[in-house]
């Protein structure tokens, strides 16, 4: 990991550039499905932007394992005390710094890639004509949960940057956060 020292502040180097890609990325194929999920004539590009999904979703499940050390799996997995902890610190007005993902954020996370293989794998079915009913409902829940969830993760990053004073987003472009040094954990 790389770090930085400006004075009181701290650059760190967060996401790595296949993080970035793989989120931008997700970003585009899930507004592209979402766009075109109800229309016949762009059905094509519906069904692309699911491939493209399944392929993302696929490369961040192999990356949580073999990523940078804030990309894995394991530097954030949530546990039902975590989650409290840091829902509990929120509710007392002194939320926890985390440099990567944040317990609660770390859940949404986990429910987007669920959602969005439950979506693929449905709408592929759908595609290939199997599964019936059973398969469309699956596939059109599964894709309002996603994004459902998406909502939560949007309104999670604008809320955790201003508590913060930190930008998240542009985090996520650049792969670098800066923090003040004495709120840092490394
Ligand atoms: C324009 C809307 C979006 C913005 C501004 C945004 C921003 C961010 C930011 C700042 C993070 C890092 C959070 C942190 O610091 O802990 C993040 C992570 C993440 N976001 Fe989004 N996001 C957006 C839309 C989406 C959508 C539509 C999806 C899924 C379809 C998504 C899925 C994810 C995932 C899976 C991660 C975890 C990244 C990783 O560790 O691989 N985001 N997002």
């Amino acid at each position: 990991m790389s770090v930085l020292m400006q004075g009181d502040t701290t650059r760190l180097r967060v996401w790595d550039l296949p993080t970035r890609l793989f989120h931008w990325s997700l970003v585009a194929s899930f507004a592209a499905a979402f766009i075109t999920a109800e229309s016949e004539k762009l059905r094509d590009i519906h069904v692309i932007a699911g491939y493209t999904l399944a392929g993302l979703i696929t490369f961040r499940l192999l990356w949580g394992f073999v990523g940078g050390a804030y990309s894995r799996f394991a530097e954030f997995l949530p546990t039902p005390g975590t989650v409290i902890g840091y829902l509990k610190s929120l509710l007392k007005g002194n939320p926890q710094h985390h440099v990567g993902h944040n317990p609660a954020g770390a859940v949404a996370i986990f429910l987007l890639l669920g959602f969005g293989i439950a979506a693929t794998v449905s709408g592929w079915a759908v595609y290939e004509d199997t599964g019936g009913r059973l398969m469309e409902e699956l596939h059109e829940g599964a894709s309002n949960g996603m994004m459902a969830i998406v909502l939560i993760h949007i309104a999670g990053v604008i809320v955790s940057s201003w508590l913060h004073r930190e930008n998240l987003v542009l985090a996520m472009i650049t792969g670098w956060k800066k923090a003040r040094r004495d709120r840092v954990s490394v």
